[in-house]
């Protein structure tokens, strides 16, 4: 087992499953000591069960200040210190009414309750859980921010959810100064297209939405997007995110903060992936 993140604690919000639970994984094969804290209670503890380290598993919404700091104090009192936070925990998808549509709504037809509810579960748990967790981070700690790459570019048909992830951008470059002093780095990921729970739900809504899926299964819809919008050709992973999570929390990344950092097969470079007698092997 990798030492690299010996002594070191982490606590992940949303890490029950997806690329949350991958990034435990890594962490944990890195030596760090784990806490998972997930909505969902049960979900949370098996991940942590399959975990090398000591790892626990918490019920609580990353949303909820009094949940968080006492997760937080829990963390401590039972690992030992805290010293990485992955604020991992969000909701993607369609804004509803841009599922019940065509999937490109005008924004004066996004509903005054989605945008609130994709600021809550994607910028506000972010916000709520660094406040709690800051107080006990030291020098050489480090707060990690999943992000999007809706964050990035116009998104018609996550408008609120991509103006709560570019929220998380800019709460990583803030932090990251405010903490600079204390020798505590933030830095923001921004993952593109990842088979998870989530967008199998988003496949789902765009094959009930969009009479030219109709005859496709969710993970071919999936397919058919990576095909279109990765120039790479290829669809990302929540491994590649652990990865990356592990790079930064560790000295490797002593360097680094403030930076929102994209991994998406080149899907922000723009453009459509040109077919060529090359690319269609
Ligand atoms: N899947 C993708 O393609 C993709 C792309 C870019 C960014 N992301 C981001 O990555 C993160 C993880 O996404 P995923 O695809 O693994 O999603 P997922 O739906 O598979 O898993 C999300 C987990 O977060 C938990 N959760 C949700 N709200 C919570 C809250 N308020 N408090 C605590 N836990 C909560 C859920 O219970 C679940 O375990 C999200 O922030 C998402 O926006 C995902």
């Amino acid at each position: 087992m990798s030492a690299e993140l010996q002594n070191r604690v982490a606590l992940i919000t949303g890490a029950a499953r997806g690329i949350g639970a991958a990034i435990a994984q890594h962490l944990s094969d890195a030596g760090a000591k784990i806490a998972i804290a997930d909505l969902d209670g049960d979900g949370a503890k098996s991940t942590a069960k399959t975990l090398k380290t000591p790892a626990i598993g918490l019920s609580a919404d990353a949303s909820d200040e009094t949940a968080m700091r006492s997760a937080a104090d829990r963390v401590v009192a039972e690992l030992g210190s805290l010293d990485i936070l992955v604020n991992n925990a969000g909701i993607g998808g369609p804004d509803t009414n841009a599922a019940k549509a065509s999937l490109e709504i005008p924004l004066t037809e996004l509903s005054v309750d989605d945008w609130d509810a994709h600021l809550h579960t994607n910028l506000r748990t972010a916000f709520v859980s660094s406040r709690a967790a800051i107080p006990h981070l030291s020098r050489g700690s480090s707060i990690i921010n999943i992000a999007s790459i809706a964050a990035l570019m116009p998104s018609v048909s996550m408008p609120a959810y991509g103006a709560a992830k570019a929220g998380v951008i800019h709460l990583t470059k803030t932090l990251a100064s405010q903490l600079a002093g204390r020798g505590i780095r933030v830095n923001a990921i921004c993952p593109g297209y990842l088979w998870t729970r989530a967008w199998e739900m988003i496949a789902s809504q765009i094959k009930n939405n969009n009479p030219a899926y109709k005859e496709y299964t969710a993970r071919e819809i999936f397919e058919d997007v990576i095909r279109n919008s990765v120039p790479l050709g290829t669809e990302q992973t929540p491994e590649d995110v652990g990865h990356m999570v592990v790079f930064l929390a560790s000295d490797k990344g002593k360097n680094i903060t403030g930076q929102a950092l994209t991994i998406d097969g080149g899907a922000t470079l723009g453009g459509r992936r040109v077919k060529s007698a090359d690319n269609d092997q």
